[in-house]
This record gives structure tokens, C-alpha cells and sequence, in this order.
């Protein structure tokens, strides 16, 4: 099923995004391409924070996040209400954090996975349905349980 998928990386991620934004779009994905545009360092929260704002507002189904290591767009993004961001590494952890977490942003680390590596833990996170039931409850306090801003 196509998806309609914002991506961000910064200048560590960049050319992994490339590598990826082909083989969605090949894949016939629709992509919305939020940047970084060269390999010129940036700051990662600017395109984390980008991402997950579209994730949250319903402008697009899913985020995808580059860096170095996907740690730092994975921890802005997750400041976002309504956004599971998943930082994986190997298909196992995407197909959990589709299952159990219904993980709606992935983050990748352009210096830890090749493009065949980040691809098919990318296909994997895209067709891996969530399970519902009892992860409902627990994905919901992951924002009702949480302290609110200012707390
Ligand atoms: C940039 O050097 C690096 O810190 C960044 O890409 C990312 O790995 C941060 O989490």
C-alpha cells in the first residue's frame, strides 16, 4: 500500500535520504522531501522537529529521519504528541515497532547502515501492520502517562 512519507536528514544523513527517496518514490510511495539538500552541516532538530510537526498534524501517514546515528532525530522527534518514532537497527526492531508500537516515524543511522540495509528495514517498518489489542492501551499512555508541558 503507498503511504504518503516526509523525510528529514541532516548532512550525516543526507546521502542515505537520496538513496531512499528513489526507491520510495520507484516503489510508488508518495514523498515529501523536507530536506537537508547537500552534504553541508546542518543542525538535526531543524528536520526532526520538521517531520514529526507533519506526522503530528496528519499532513502526512508516516515520518522517516537520517542522521549519523538516528539517536538525535529520534529524541526531537519524539518531543511531539502523537509521534512513535523508532530509532532501528535491524529488521527485528522495525517489525516490533510497527507490531507493538505502532511506530509511526523511523529513524535510520547513515553511519551504521548501508543503503540495502536501511532499505529493507524501511520496507519492513512500511508493511508491518500494528496489533492492536493490548498495545492500544499501552500506546496511548505513552501521551496520557506523560508529564504535560510545564510540568
Ligand atoms: C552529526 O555529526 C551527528 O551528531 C548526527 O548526525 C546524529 O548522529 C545525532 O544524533
Amino acid at each position: 500500500m503507498a503511504v504518503r512519507i516526509a523525510l528529514g536528514a541532516d548532512h550525516a544523513g543526507f546521502a542515505l535520504k537520496q538513496v531512499l527517496v528513489e526507491r520510495l518514490r520507484s516503489a510508488g510511495h508518495e514523498v515529501v522531501d523536507l530536506g537537508t539538500d547537500s552534504e553541508e552541516s546542518v543542525d538535526y532538530p531543524v528536520f526532526a522537529h520538521a517531520v514529526a510537526a507533519q506526522v503530528a498534524g496528519g499532513e502526512v501517514e508516516r515520518g522517516l529521519l537520517v542522521c549519523g546515528t538516528g539517536l538525535g532525530m529520534c529524541m526531537a522527534a519524539n518531543r511531539h504528541p502523537g509521534v512513535r518514532a523508532a530509532d532501528c537497527v535491524t529488521v527485528a526492531m522495525a517489525d516490533m515497532a510497527r507490531r507493538h508500537n505502532d511506530s509511526n516515524v523511523l529513524c535510520l543511522g547513515a553511519r551504521l547502515l548501508d543503503g540495502d540495509e536501511a532499505w529493507t528495514i524501511l520496507q519492513a517498518w512500511l508493511t508491518t501492520p500494528f496489533e492492536g489489542a493490548r498495545h492500544e492501551r499501552r500506546v496511548a499512555q505513552i501521551d496520557d502517562l506523560a508529564p504535560a508541558s510545564g510540568d
